[in-house]
C-alpha cells in the first residue's frame, strides 16, 4: 500500500517528536508531506523550504489523507478542525484545551457524518487512555477515575521531594525537557489536567462537562516544607484527578493536590510519568501507566492514532446520547 500522506500543522515538541517517529520508522506508511507553522522567522531543526505559512492551504489539499493539529492556540485550532470535519477529513489534534471546550460540537460534526476525528496524544501522552475508555470499556459502566493527569506537576513535585529543590528551577528542567506548556500556568494551576480530565468525563460517562465548572487547584503554593511534611507520614503531593459516579448517576469532577499514600497505585507515579486507576463496574480495578509529555511519548500517541484511522477505528461515545450540551459537573445525566 502507498504511505498515507499526512498534513502537518504546528512543528513545536509533538509535531517535531511524531516528525523524528516516523524518520526513524519509514515502514509505519506515514509520509509528512506538508508542514504548516505560524511564524516565519523561527529558527527549525529543518530546512526553511520544507514550512509554509498557510495552514488553511492544507485542508484544501485533497491528496492528504490526513490531517494532524498539533499547534498551542486553541481558537486556530478549533477553527482548522472544525473547518476539516466539515469538509469531511481526518483529523488527528493533541489540543487538549480546544478538545476541552468544543468536544460536544466536534463530536456532533462527526455524527452528522463529518469527518473523523481522533485524539489520543490530548490525555496523558503516551497512555492509550481515550481509547481503553471508548472502545473496551464501552459498555461498561465505571464507578470512578483517579489519575495524575500531568507530567510537568507531577515532575517539579517529585524533584522537590528527591533532594528539596525549589519550585522554580524544577519547573525550569520541567519546561527544558519538553513537558510544560507554552504557558506553564496550564500546569501549575492545573488547569491543563482539568481539561484532560474533561475528556475523560466524556468517554468514561458520557458526560461532557464543561471544564470552567470543574474546580482546579494547582501546586504553586505547596513548599519543600510541605512535601517534606508528607514524606515525614510516607505520603507524597500529587495532583489528583477524580471523577467518580455518584449512587444518584451524578458525576462529580475535580483537580487537586492530595495526599497520596503507598496504598494507591498513583503513589509511584513519579517525574513526567502520569497514572489511571479506572474503577469498573464488573472489571474492577485497573491501572495505566506511562510517560505522560514529551515529544517522543507524545508523538507516539499521533502514530497510534495514525494508525487506527487507517484501520477505520473511530471513537464510538457510547455512552452519551446527546452530547449537544454541556452539564454541570454536579447536575449531570449519564445516559447508560
Ligand atoms: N504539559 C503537559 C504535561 C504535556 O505536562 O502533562 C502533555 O499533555
Amino acid at each position: 500500500a502507498q504511505p498515507w500522506r499526512v498534513g502537518l500543522i504546528g512543528f513545536g515538541c509533538v509535531g517535531q517528536g511524531l516528525y523524528d517517529i516516523l524518520q526513524q520508522r519509514p515502514e509505519a506508511g506515514f509520509t509528512i508531506s506538508r508542514i504548516a507553522v505560524k511564524t516565519p522567522d523561527k529558527v527549525r531543526p529543518l530546512p526553511a523550504g520544507r514550512f509554509e505559512f498557510d495552514a488553511e492551504a492544507l485542508l484544501n489539499d485533497d491528496s492528504l489523507d490526513v490531517l494532524v493539529e498539533v499547534i498551542d492556540d486553541a481558537d486556530t485550532a478549533f477553527r482548522l478542525v472544525s473547518e476539516a470535519l466539515r469538509r469531511g477529513r481526518r483529523v488527528v489534534t493533541a489540543n487538549k484545551a480546544m478538545l476541552a471546550r468544543h468536544l460536544p460540537e466536534l463530536v456532533q460534526l462527526q455524527r452528522a457524518g463529518q469527518g473523523t476525528l481522533l485524539y489520543e496524544a490530548a490525555v496523558c501522552g503516551s497512555i492509550p487512555i481515550i481509547r481503553t475508555l471508548d472502545a473496551y470499556f464501552g459498555a461498561e459502566p465505571l464507578r470512578r477515575l483517579t489519575g495524575i493527569l500531568n507530567g510537568s506537576s507531577n515532575y517539579v513535585l517529585t524533584r522537590m521531594g528527591e533532594d528539596g529543590s525549589d519550585y522554580a528551577p524544577a519547573l525550569l528542567e520541567a519546561q527544558h525537557k519538553g513537558f510544560a506548556e507554552t504557558d506553564p500556568t496550564l500546569d501549575m494551576g492545573a488547569f491543563d489536567p482539568r481539561s484532560k480530565a474533561v475528556l475523560l468525563a466524556a468517554h468514561a460517562y458520557g458526560s461532557f462537562l464543561n471544564p470552567e465548572e470543574v474546580l482546579n487547584l494547582g501546586i504553586e503554593g505547596i513548599s519543600a516544607v510541605d512535601i517534606a511534611f508528607a514524606a515525614s507520614n510516607g505520603q507524597k503531593i500529587k495532583v489528583v484527578a477524580g471523577l467518580q459516579r455518584l449512587a444518584d448517576g451524578r458525576i462529580t469532577a475535580l483537580v487537586t493536590p492530595q495526599l497520596v499514600g503507598p496504598e494507591s497505585p498513583l503513589y509511584s507515579v513519579d517525574r513526567e510519568f502520569n497514572g489511571v486507576v479506572i474503577e469498573a463496574d464488573f472489571a474492577g480495578e485497573q491501572f495505566l501507566q506511562g510517560r505522560g509529555a514529551g515529544g517522543h511519548p507524545t508523538g507516539s500517541a499521533v502514530l497510534a492514532d495514525l494508525a487506527a484511522l487507517r484501520q477505520g477505528f473511530t471513537y464510538q461515545y457510547s455512552k452519551a446520547t446527546t452530547p449537544a450540551e454541556y452539564a454541570s459537573d454536579l447536575e449531570v445525566e449519564i445516559y447508560l
